[in-house]
């Protein structure tokens, strides 16, 4: 399975935070936003891994990520020079894709919870059709909106309804098999003018090949769109890194855990960060791994 980070847009949301800087570079407690989402799709075993992102936060991204050889993973950096839509990552994608099943994750959305790595596991294996995860929130209408029947299969998908009709988000991760290309290319923009990734889904439930997983309580899902969010979840981090010694999205402990480098490669990654709180704790691991 080939992976897909969408690191794009102009993050209006947050200017002027994000005149001059990306979204996906702001820091969220210890480390940069867009360190969450690639550790889910290392988590869920992917090693080709495409960026996606404006012209101009190339050369910063791949600073700060290089192409991931020292992860252990391959990145590659690809533009959109204008957001035209989360679904135009297919179409930007496609021939790196080949083949291959896909997996989307957005790069403003965080995800922690217990078993995660699991859940990653069962979902990225044997795709046929979509996976689509679900979270309980307060305020469906910001958010893609999924509703079950009494069975709990997806009946129907909506993008930002004013009149939502259940409080169940679509996350911004998403497990395709390879037909996704075809779809995109044949999508239309909506009215806002975007290639909507809602639009995707819903051609996969209406050939019934839409599956959707609900991660329910117990688990966090959390966006980084907005001043408000962007600190939420900077807090969230904060008080479960410092309470229980441990890191989120540890992109050095990821890699080591999942056999993609050694402990000698990890404790050398930690070197490069001799001042840093984050540096110790990626030696201590190695250390602890070896
Ligand atoms: O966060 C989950 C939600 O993400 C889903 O529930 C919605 O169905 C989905 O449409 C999306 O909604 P947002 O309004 O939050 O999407 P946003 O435009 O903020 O884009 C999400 C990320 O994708 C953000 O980091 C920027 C990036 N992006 C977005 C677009 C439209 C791109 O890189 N290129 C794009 O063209």
């Amino acid at each position: 399975m080939k992976g897909i980070l969408l690191a794009g847009g102009h993050g209006t949301r947050l200017h002027p935070i994000t005149l001059a800087v990306s979204k996906q570079l702001l820091p969220v407690n210890d480390k940069p936003l867009i360190y969450y989402p690639l550790s889910v799709l290392m988590l869920a075993g992917i090693r080709e891994i495409q960026v996606i992102c404006t012209p101009v936060d190339v050369p910063q991204l791949r600073r700060l990520l290089g192409d991931g050889s020292q992860l252990g993973i391959r990145l590659d950096y690809v533009e959109q020079p204008e957001p035209r839509g989360i679904a135009e990552a297919f179409i930007l994608g496609a021939d790196r894709i080949g083949s291959d099943p896909v997996a989307l994750v957005l790069g403003d959305n965080i995800f922690h919870g217990h078993n995660f790595y699991d859940i990653l596991q069962r979902h990225a294996r044997d795709i046929d059709g979509c996976v689509l995860f679900g979270f309980p929130v307060e305020d469906p209408s910001r958010y893609g909106v999924g509703r079950t029947d009494a069975e709990g299969k997806l009946v129907s998908i909506e993008e930002k309804p004013s009149n939502p009709r259940s409080n169940r988000a679509i996350v911004g991760l998403y497990f395709y098999d390879n037909d996704v290309i075809d779809i995109a290319k044949n999508l239309r923009p909506s009215a806002r003018g975007e290639l909507e990734i809602t639009d995707v889904n819903r051609v996969y439930l209406e050939r019934g090949k839409a599956r959707l997983y609900d991660l329910g309580r117990g688990f966090a899902w959390l966006d980084a769109g907005t001043p408000e969010s962007l600190l939420q979840a900077a807090q969230y981090v904060q008080v479960l890194e410092q309470r229980q010694g441990v890191r989120i999205a540890c992109l050095e402990e990821v890699a080591l855990r999942m056999g993609y480098i050694d402990a000698e490669a990890c404790h050398r990654l930690g070197t490069r960060l001799p001042s840093s709180d984050y540096g110790a704790y990626v030696r201590s691991i190695a250390k602890e791994l070896a």
